[in-house]
């Protein structure tokens, strides 16, 4: 099995898993089988993502034991409330069709909104109620995070945030490790950009690795959860062949000089107009 990381509600996430944003609807199923035959044990969803059925589907077609695989999902910015919370929450494990739930997210805080300190009171019932194993966040700055634990004494088990060499998120990774919160990274790869970066090129042909392999592995020693995304059984499998060879010192310090301050692709969560 892959490696896991020990989350602060004394459960533990693997480390690695399949990301599906902008899979479409009608190939989920067998990204998530490909996926669950190259031993992955965890699929990243959203209810945004509109695939929550085809990895369902997936899952339950790939005769891999619903206990053995970590499922994650996240409450959409219009359901933001608490009644709109449990409500959002009953209609994605439809589509899933799971009973429990591994971890629940709130995909962005939409500060702007004030919703998002109510919808970590309807997150933190369905744990209460055994609907959900772990509750987190995705998109959280600081702020968003002291509040959330100021008003309710519960702290996520994650924060799932925008992370890759160009993009490394130093001041909130160093937030989460004094909080004991885990990290985990979105467009690993930077959506596919990083695998043309000559430096991770040649850091791939030094250990007869593909540069997607170099990227993930470099996370993966980061320590963060990582959720590579393809639609492709090959490069699905590809991803996961990184727990066979290391980085040494030299390639994390060349790694760590791809940091870009405007290395954000997606948007700033302070201003997403969402
Ligand atoms: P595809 O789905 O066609 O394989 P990220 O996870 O950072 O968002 O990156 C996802 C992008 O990277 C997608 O465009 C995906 O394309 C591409 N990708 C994922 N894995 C690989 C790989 N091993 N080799 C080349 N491209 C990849």
């Amino acid at each position: 099995p892959h490696p896991s990381l020990p989350l602060n509600d004394g459960r533990s996430i693997p480390q690695l898993g399949l990301g599906v944003w902008r899979t479409p609807a009608d190939t989920t199923a067998q990204a998530v089988q490909a996926a669950l035959a190259a031993g992955y044990r965890h699929i990243d969803t959203a209810a945004i993502y509109g695939n929550e059925g085809g990895v369902g589907e997936g899952l339950r077609a790939s005769g891999v034991a619903r206990e053995e695989v970590f499922i994650t999902t996240k409450l959409w910015n219009a359901e933001q409330g608490f009644d709109s919370t449990l409500r959002a929450f009953d209609a994605s494990m439809q589509l899933l069709g799971l009973d429990v739930l591994d971890l629940y997210l709130i995909h962005w805080p939409c500060p702007s909104r004030e919703l998002y300190v109510d919808t970590w009171r309807a997150f933190i019932r369905l744990r209460e109620e055994g609907r959900v194993r772990s509750i987190g966040v995705s998109n959280f700055e600081p702020e968003h995070l002291d509040r959330i634990v100021q008003e309710t004494g519960i702290k996520p088990a994650l924060n799932q945030i925008e992370l890759h060499p160009r993009f490394q998120q130093h001041r909130l990774r160093g937030y989460h490790a004094t909080h004991g919160i885990a990290t985990q990274a979105w467009s690993p790869l930077g959506q596919g950009q990083l695998l043309e970066d000559a430096g991770i090129q040649a850091i791939a042909r030094k250990h007869g690795k593909t540069a997607a392999q170099v990227v993930v592995r470099w996370h993966i020693e980061m320590g963060h959860v990582v959720i590579p995304k393809s639609v492709n059984a090959g490069r699905i499998a590809e991803n996961a062949g990184v727990f066979d060879f290391a980085l040494d010192a030299q390639d994390m310090a060349a790694i760590a000089r791809l940091d870009q301050a405007e290395g954000r692709i997606g948007p700033n969560p302070l201003t997403a107009a969402f």
